[in-house]
């Protein structure tokens, strides 16, 4: 009989992503590498679910490479969910994460709670992400206690630009790593079930994650975090202009994306689209 219910259960939970929290956490256990990559509307959605990345995150990073803000501060709740929605319709394999927006969260654990489970509920999200640590340890808690899960984010927390001077590394001192150190013990004693660390040293980024039984995922914090992440538009080569350190570049898109707009603009420009294959021809 528990053989038979076992088996029910098992097939019951057709209609989740392939790819759960339980699962992250075995990668780690297993030391195999997580994947995560940002994701704004339904058709990258499908591409990377072709691609098998494991974690698609709706970024607030949205902000600067979808809405041509300078920072993410600007990015509203509705418009994180209106880009959710979108990536949930489009995926089916991958664990979906959601960005909590700055001063969506930052008030108190009551509006935490509130905005992290719109994201679940009218967003599609599987979890949501909040930056920092001692000041969001309530939200943390009581997110997690209310069944939402909660990705926290430590070293270069965009949200905070202007306090952090810009966009800069993180920890790169001892008193500042240890920092990061213990609100890294924080959020995983809080109940996160996971951590990006963004922007640190690689050591940091490396003791963090052997200290921490939740897994870490990195962007510009070494080789030694239990996954990565990149913004997605970066990996592509979307903007010539962008090269940090961290990313690397897997194509170039964004001048490939030039030249197939001017050899269509002069293809209609000299009459040769659409040719007699690309029109509709009278019947009868
Ligand atoms: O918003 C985002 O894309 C992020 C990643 C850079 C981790 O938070």
């Amino acid at each position: 009989m528990l053989i038979r219910a076992a088996t029910f259960f098992q097939e019951s939970n057709m209609s989740g992503p392939s790819i759960t929290i339980p699962a992250l956490q075995q990668k780690k256990t297993a030391g195999e590498r997580i994947t995560m990559l940002t994701c704004y509307d339904a058709t990258f959605a499908r591409l990377l679910d072709r691609a098998e990345v494991d974690a698609l995150l709706v970024g607030d990073s949205l902000g600067m490479v979808v809405q041509g803000h300078e920072n993410t501060l600007p990015v509203t709740l509705d418009e994180i969910i209106y880009h959710c929605r979108a990536v949930a319709r489009g995926s089916s394999h991958a664990h979906i994460v959601a960005d909590l927006p700055f001063m969506t969260y930052q008030t108190s654990p009551e509006q935490a709670v509130d905005n992290a489970g719109r994201l679940l509920k009218d967003g599609g999200a599987h979890a949501v992400k909040m930056e920092g640590g001692a000041s969001i340890r309530e939200q943390i808690r009581r997110c997690s206690e209310a069944g939402i899960p909660v990705m926290g984010h430590l070293g270069l927390t965009p949200q905070s630009v202007h306090k952090m001077g810009g966009h800069k590394v993180q920890g790169k001192n001892r008193i500042q790593a240890e920092k990061i150190l213990t609100e890294a013990r924080m959020v995983e004693e809080a109940g996160a079930y996971s951590l990006v660390l963004e922007g640190v040293p690689e050591a940091l980024g490396q003791l963090i994650t052997e200290e921490l039984s939740i897994p870490t995922i990195g962007i510009g914090a070494g080789r030694y975090t239990d996954g990565q992440v990149l913004v997605i538009y970066d990996l592509l080569g979307m903007d010539p202009d962008f090269q940090p350190r961290f990313v690397r570049r897997y194509m170039e898109l964004g001048d490939q994306i030039v030249d197939a707009a001017k050899a269509y603009c002069d293809d209609v420009k000299h009459g040769h689209f659409p040719n007699d294959h690309e029109v509709f021809l009278k019947t009868g």
